[in-house]
C-alpha cells in the first residue's frame, strides 16, 4: 500500500493542486471535504488519476467524524486546508469560528490521539495587519494586528498549534500565503485576479475588487510548500510566511494582456488595496525547508492562461448551467 496523506479541504483550490502533486509522487491523498464538487480536481488532473484518490465526505466541525476518518486513512501526515474565507467570516463570524478554529482544533486533537507525525495547516498572511515596518518585506515577527475575523481565527490557530507542541509534542507548520492564483482559485476576494484571467479567456468583462500592490503566489508553488513541510519540516510548532512575487494588480493585468492580447480591455481594477503587507519575507521557510519552488509571476500567468484556454477548448464551459460554470 502506498504512503497516505490525509488532506482536508482538498476539493478546494490549493488542496486540488496538493492532491495532484501527491499523485505525481505515487502517494495516496485521502481527501476529507464537506463538498462533493470535484470539478477543481477534474480541471487539473488526467482523467484516469481521479480513481487513485480516496474521498471522505465529512464536516470538519464534527470531531468524531474527523477522528474516525483520520484513523481509517492510516495517514501519518496531515495537511489541513478546510476553511471558509474572509467574506464568509465577515458575514457569519460564528460559522467562521466553528469551521476555521474549532475545525482546526478537531484536526489537531485527532492527530494527537492517533499520534500522527506532523500537521501542516493553512494559516494566512491575513494574520498580519499593516504595521509600521516601512516598505520592506515583513517577516513572521513584523506587521500589525489582523483587521478581519478571518485573520484573528487564523492567528488563534497558530497559538493553538503552539500549545499542542508544548503540551503534547505534536509538531506542526502553519503556512501564510497571501494571494494565491491559478486554475481552481474562485473563492474569496483575492481570487479576483484568477477570475479575471478566466473571464478574459471566455471573452467576458470582469472587475477586480481591489487595487494596489499584493503578494501573488502561484498555486503549484503553494502546493509544493505544503507537501515539503509535511515531508521535511523539523520538529516544533513553526509558522512560515509564503512569498511569491510582489506586484501591482495593474501589473498583473498587464502580464495577462501580454499572454492573452486584448485581455486588458476586459479587466477593470478598483477598490481599496488589501490591508495586509504586500511583501512577505519567507526566508525562514526557505532556510528551514529548502527547495520550495518560486515561479515568476509572468510564468505563472502564462501557465494559468494556457490551462484556461485548454479547458475552454475541451468544452469545459459549454453548458453554462453545469457546476463547472463557476470554475
Ligand atoms: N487561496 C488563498 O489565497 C489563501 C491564502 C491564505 C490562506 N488560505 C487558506 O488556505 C486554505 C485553502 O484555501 P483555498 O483557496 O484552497 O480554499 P477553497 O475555498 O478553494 O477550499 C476550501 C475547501 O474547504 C472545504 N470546507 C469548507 N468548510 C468545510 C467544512 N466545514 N468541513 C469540511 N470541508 C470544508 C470546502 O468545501 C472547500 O473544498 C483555506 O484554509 C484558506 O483560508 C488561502
Amino acid at each position: 500500500m502506498s504512503e497516505r496523506y490525509f488532506v482536508t479541504g482538498a476539493l478546494g483550490c490549493i488542496g486540488a493542486w496538493i492532491a495532484r502533486l501527491l499523485l505525481e509522487r505515487g502517494v495516496t491523498p485521502v481527501v476529507f471535504d464537506q463538498g462533493s464538487d470535484r470539478s477543481r480536481l477534474e480541471a487539473i488532473l488526467a482523467p484516469d488519476a481521479m480513481g487513485a484518490i480516496e474521498f471522505v465526505e465529512g464536516d470538519i466541525t464534527d470531531s468524531a467524524m474527523v477522528q474516525r476518518a483520520l484513523a481509517a486513512s492510516g495517514a501519518r501526515r496531515v495537511i489541513h486546508l478546510a476553511g471558509v474565507q474572509v467574506p464568509t467570516c465577515r458575514a457569519n463570524p460564528t460559522l467562521g469560528a466553528m469551521v476555521n478554529v474549532v475545525g482546526t482544533l478537531n484536526v489537531f486533537e485527532a492527530a494527537r490521539v492517533l499520534g500522527v507525525e506532523r500537521v501542516v495547516y493553512a494559516s494566512s498572511a491575513a494574520v498580519i495587519g499593516l504595521g509600521d515596518d516601512g516598505n520592506g518585506p515583513v517577516s513572521e515577527r513584523g506587521g500589525g494586528e489582523p483587521t478581519t475575523h478571518y485573520g484573528w481565527f487564523k492567528r488563534t490557530n497558530e497559538g493553538n498549534a503552539r500549545v499542542y507542541y508544548l503540551d503534547c509534542g505534536l509538531s506542526s507548520v502553519g503556512l501564510r500565503p497571501l494571494a494565491v492564483y491559478g486554475v481552481g482559485r474562485d473563492t474569496g476576494v483575492t481570487s479576483d485576479p484568477t477570475e479575471a484571467i478566466r473571464h478574459a479567456v471566455l471573452g467576458r468583462p470582469f472587475g477586480i475588487r481591489f487595487s494596489g500592490e499584493t503578494d501573488f503566489v502561484y498555486v503549484a508553488d503553494a502546493a509544493e510548500a505544503f507537501v515539503a513541510c509535511a515531508d521535511r519540516a523539523p520538529d516544533g510548532a513553526h509558522v512560515f510566511n509564503l512569498h511569491g512575487e510582489t506586484a501591482q494588480v495593474t501589473d498583473f493585468v498587464g502580464l495577462v494582456d501580454e499572454a492573452l492580447p486584448g485581455a486588458r480591455d476586459l479587466i477593470d481594477v478598483g477598490g481599496a488595496p488589501i490591508p495586509i503587507p504586500s511583501a512577505l519575507d519567507d526566508s525562514a521557510l526557505r532556510r528551514t525547508v529548502p527547495g520550495v519552488p518560486s515561479t515568476p509571476l509572468r510564468a505563472g500567468i502564462v501557465e494559468t492562461v494556457r490551462r484556461f484556454v485548454e479547458l475552454k477548448e475541451r468544452g469545459w464551459w459549454a453548458d453554462p448551467t453545469s457546476r463547472r460554470a463557476g470554475l
